[in-house]
């Protein structure tokens, strides 16, 4: 029996999760004006966005270069009190999040429930530019705080 009509998943171009690339990687700065300043400067990369997120707790500007697949997220905590606050007064500005772009977010983090990993909202919340996002544990992912993103339908 096959599956006429359909197209089968190519497992060159995405994974058992709807994992499609790297969505963009995450530094923890504590003044976002400043990070954007060193970055700009120091690699030419170039704001695309910025925002705050309240539910996060964090102001966040998108950086990119070249054809805009490469993306940087510096984000900045908004609130002493968010976890982005807590990460930096333990750990320094630095290396925060790996982000994965998947198909379908809350498919992507039942599976990866189901594998035992933990996912840390029960539901995605709101992420930058109305994308749909969770975290998996660092504890679960050999030390890497790990998001996924799931982009609005055409983006
Ligand atoms: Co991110």
């Amino acid at each position: 029996m096959t599956n006429a009509g359909q197209t089968p998943p190519d497992p060159h171009l995405t994974t058992d999760i709807g994992l499609l690339r790297v969505d963009h990687v995450g530094v923890a700065v504590p003044d976002l004006d400043a990070a954007i300043a060193l970055h700009t400067g120091t690699f030419g990369l170039r704001v695309t966005h910025r925002e705050t997120n309240a539910e996060q707790g964090v102001h966040e500007a998108m950086l990119t270069a070249g054809d805009g697949r490469t993306v940087v997220q510096l984000v900045a905590p908004a609130d002493p009190e968010s976890t982005l606050a807590t990460f930096l007064g333990r750990r320094g500005p630095g290396l925060h999040h790996l982000a994965y772009t998947v198909a379908d977010v809350a498919a992507a983090a039942a599976t990866l429930r189901d594998r035992g990993l933990r996912v840390l909202y029960d539901e995605p919340r709101g992420g930058t530019s109305g994308s749909r996002i969770t975290f998996v544990h660092p504890a679960d992912t050999g030390g890497v705080l790990v998001e996924l993103v799931e982009h609005p339908a055409g983006d």
